[in-house]
């Protein structure tokens, strides 16, 4: 049992470099990145193509492309880019 609506501590503003972070929070996997233009953004770990966890994929320009098929995902989770 978590307690909700309030904020966790998440990740050292270090640990944020060139590749995603995965961490799990209040028992849900979550992916922490931080974007070239400096925005952190903390998503759920599943990326809304296929279900790919998005730490496995990279920064990117714009923001964290999913290592699967390349869907870039913004800070907000807004989807960016599709291939093809
Ligand atoms: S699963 Fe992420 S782009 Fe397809």
């Amino acid at each position: 049992m978590f307690v909700l609506n309030t904020w966790y501590i998440a990740a050292w503003s270090k640990e944020l470099e060139d590749k995603p972070l995965a961490r799990r929070i209040c028992d849900k996997p979550v992916v922490l990145f931080r974007g070239k233009d400096g925005k952190v953004g903390a998503l759920e770990d599943k990326c809304c193509h296929r279900g790919a966890p998005l730490s496995m994929g990279y920064i990117v320009e714009g923001g964290l492309e999913c290592g699967y098929h390349g869907v870039v995902h913004d800070s907000q989770g807004r989807v960016l880019h599709v291939p093809g």
